[in-house]
């Protein structure tokens, strides 16, 4: 028998592959608190036993620059499929006991070859990051690399959802992979991404600052907005991430799965939003009474807190909610909630996932810092997500429903498929206050005591026009509900409106 041939020697070849970069190098990787690329796979995200690993016989192409003295064992990635609660996905996992998980030529067709892979099957496709980008030693190889992947990530936008979680350094134009993606997961203190590192902005710019403050895991949960989920382990992102994925149908030409419903732990009462109008609330709360099982995967906590995005069920039915956040900003619409709520809007309208919008906001911040910022821009992405999706579209009024938010938080005119009010929705061109001072301005400055008619007049408006009946006896909303009756009334609208309409659309990226 010939030597290869021999199992033994097969079993002695796959234990030098299944090494990766060696003890050393492994020992590097948990001193750094790190897991393997391999135990992240087939311990922490896939369902034992299921992974069925690809290429990893697969030899660096290009040996060059003292790179044919090392065996690269599967040249830094490890690929392949497997099961998430029984669900089929596409993985790759970049190893940085590896060259550092280096993008080279092989390295970059292992990748590209599951991604082909994932769009043929139509399973969701997860990559994590952990690498020092392009393969110096390759050199144009590995820009090469980088675009077919890059390339794919567009193309299967909208087909399949796409998750990154980014568990090491990912720098560099690598960085663009991730952002193509439609979710992006990172760990504290282990997740770094940027384009430029600390050294080349001190070099060129003048400037320090620590990897942690400039492309650390909270900068990107906060501060840029890259990342939509911040763990605080390893273990905590793929807990998060497989949750994620319950939500999520396998593609776009698949409904969401449907679960068992479950009420929510404690359902509304009638009391739910403060007398005085003024009083901020916690619209999680409201969301957790509201959904099954008073479960909610916020997606992008940290930033633009203004608004609240995020995964739920109604009566098992997979809905994303879009909820205006009074507890920070009043609420107030600006760019980057523009910007997120615009995202998460295209995302559910990809993957055939309703959406329930649930309104209170003065409106659209003003102010020279956020129109030079860009906000008529951004703003418009949301008026064009809404007006754009075709997945069933349900609205609740819960209090101020002003000017142009109105029109831009799923209003009947783009589309709502059914809205409803509490009794204590205001729905009007602007606020009563600063209605007042406008269209009474000559009675006020006319009146003996300004304050006490400035308040009669605004509570004329208020009576006149802030609140849900003018547009109740127009048809603009369907129906006034207590608050007790929202989770009955949203479930039976989820049931009657038009159904989801499945095949890809559009793909995620922000306009
Ligand atoms: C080849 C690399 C490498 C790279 C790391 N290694 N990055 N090999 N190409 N890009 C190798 C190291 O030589 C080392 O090999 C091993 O990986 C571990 O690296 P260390 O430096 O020992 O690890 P650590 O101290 O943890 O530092 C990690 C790091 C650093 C911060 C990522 O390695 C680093 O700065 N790397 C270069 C990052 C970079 O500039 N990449 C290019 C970006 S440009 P040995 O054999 O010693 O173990 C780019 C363009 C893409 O990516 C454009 C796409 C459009």
């Amino acid at each position: 028998m010939s030597i290869m041939k021999s199992v033994n020697d097969f079993l002695a070849i796959l234990a030098n592959k299944l090494k990766g970069g060696g003890e050393k190098a492994i020992e590097k990787q948990k001193e750094k608190g790190k897991h393997t690329a391999r135990e992240r796979v087939e311990d922490l995200l896939l369902d034992r036993g299921s992974f069925l690993e690809i290429d990893l016989f697969v030899e660096h192409s290009v040996k060059d620059f003292g790179m044919d003295r090392k065996e690269l064992a599967g040249d830094g990635v490890i690929t392949g499929f497997g099961k998430v609660d029984d669900k089929p996905v596409a993985v790759f996992a970049q190893d940085f006991t590896v060259a550092g998980g280096s993008l080279g030529r092989a390295h970059s067709k292992k990748i590209v070859k599951v991604m082909d892979g994932s769009a043929e099957a139509g399973i969701p496709l997860i990559g994590i990051n952990d690498s020092g980008g392009a393969r110096i030693q390759e050199g144009v190889e590995s820009l090469c690399g980088y675009g077919e992947i890059f390339f794919r990530n567009t193309r299967l936008s909208g087909v399949v959802p796409q998750i990154s979680v980014i568990l090491g350094p990912c720098a560099g134009g690598a960085v663009y992979s991730p952002a193509l993606t439609d979710f992006v997961f990172v760990v504290d203190k282990i997740s770094h991404m940027f384009i430029t590192g600390p050294q080349v902005i001190k070099t060129v710019l003048g400037e320090e600052v620590s990897q942690e403050e400039l492309g650390g895991a909270m900068t990107h949960a906060a501060i840029t907005g890259n990342a939509h989920f911040y763990a605080r382990s390893e273990p905590e992102a793929f807990e998060t991430l497989k949750k994620l994925l319950s939500f999520l149908p396998p593609n776009s030409s698949r409904n969401p799965p449907v679960s068992k419903p479950i009420p929510p732990d404690s359902p509304l009462g009638d009391d739910v939003i403060p007398d005085n109008r003024r009083r901020a609330y916690c619209v999680k709360e409201i969301i957790r009474g509201i959904v099954d099982g008073s479960d909610f995967l916020e997606v992008h906590e940290h930033y633009a807190r203004n608004i609240v995005v995020g995964f739920a069920r109604l009566s098992g039915r997979s809905i994303g909610i879009v909820a205006n956040q009074p507890r920070v900003l009043a609420g107030v619409l600006d760019v980057n909630a523009s910007d997120k709520a615009a995202r998460f809007i295209r995302f559910c309208d990809s993957f055939n996932i309703p959406l329930l919008t649930m309104v209170d906001t003065p409106g659209y911040l003003p102010g020279v810092d956020q129109e030079h910022a860009g906000v008529i821009r951004h703003g418009a992405k949301i008026l064009y997500a809404y007006s754009e999706a075709t997945v069933p579209k349900l609205t609740l009024i819960m209090r101020k429903a002003y000017g142009g938010a109105y029109i831009a938080m799923c209003s009947r005119h783009l589309g709502a498929d059914f809205v409803a009010s509490w009794p204590c929705g205001e729905i009007a061109v602007m606020g009563p206050e600063g209605a007042a001072n406008i269209i009474f301005r000559k009675e006020i400055e006319a009146a003996e005591d300004q304050e006490a008619c400035r308040q009669e007049k605004v509570r004329e408006y208020e009576e006149k026009f802030a609140n849900p009946y003018v547009a109740a006896k127009k048809g603009y909303i369907d129906t006034i509900i207590r608050s007790s009756e929202t989770r009955d009334t949203l479930i039976k609208a989820l049931s009657v409106v038009k159904q989801s309409r499945t095949g890809r659309s559009h793909g995620n990226m922000p306009l």
